[in-house]
């Protein structure tokens, strides 16, 4: 898996929901790294929420963010990345963020994803007649993307301390292994 690669990061993929941003706050904490959200990187960029570059500007623009921002993800050292949830289903993101960290996805079904993500309504691609059909439709459609990770989690029936020891684990497998 490893190779060649260099491994100064830590990115955390996968769908809304599956816990990126919690993990990767607990596990930068734990590991004394930096943590770093995409999501919120553009809103600071953009001067406003991902919801309304969404509405204002539209999807395209907002993938355009995530591109650029990945990019300056290079120069990175001892940071927890995580990525907004359809970041990695531009594959040349994905390649990217390859280049300096382990790719962790994590995972959830559509039902949970649903009970974790009902209760907030900041998620544009959500906003829908049918919030589980689309969880499940978007889900199928980047499901290879997200099989694309160095490390797939099920964080179903776990803690999120759970998941976060987990993933440090990986973490230092990964470095140890190159
Ligand atoms: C998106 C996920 C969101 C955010 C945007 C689009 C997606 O991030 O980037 O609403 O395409 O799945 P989270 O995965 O952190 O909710």
């Amino acid at each position: 898996m490893t190779g060649t690669r260099s491994i100064y990061n830590l990115a955390l993929i996968g769908f809304m929901g599956t816990g990126k941003s919690c993990v990767g706050r607990l596990a930068a904490d734990l590991m004394h790294f930096t943590f770093l959200d995409t999501d919120h990187v553009i809103e600071a960029r953009a001067g406003k929420a991902v919801s309304d570059i969404f509405a204002q500007d539209g999807e395209p623009a907002f993938r355009e963010w995530e591109r650029r921002i990945v990019e300056e993800l290079t120069r990175r050292k001892k940071t927890v990345i995580a990525t907004g949830g359809g970041l990695p289903a531009n594959p040349s993101n994905l390649a990217s963020l390859k280049t300096h960290a382990l790719v962790v996805c994590l995972w959830a079904s559509p039902d949970t994803i649903w009970e974790r993500v009902r209760a907030h309504d900041h998620r544009p691609l959500l906003n829908e007649p049918d919030p589980l059909a689309r969880i499940r439709e978007l889900l199928a459609t980047r499901e290879p993307c997200y099989r694309q990770a160095d490390v797939l989690v099920n964080t179903e029936m776990r803690s999120l301390r759970e998941v976060a020891q987990h993933v440090i684990h990986q973490f230092h497998m990964a470095q140890s292994a190159r």
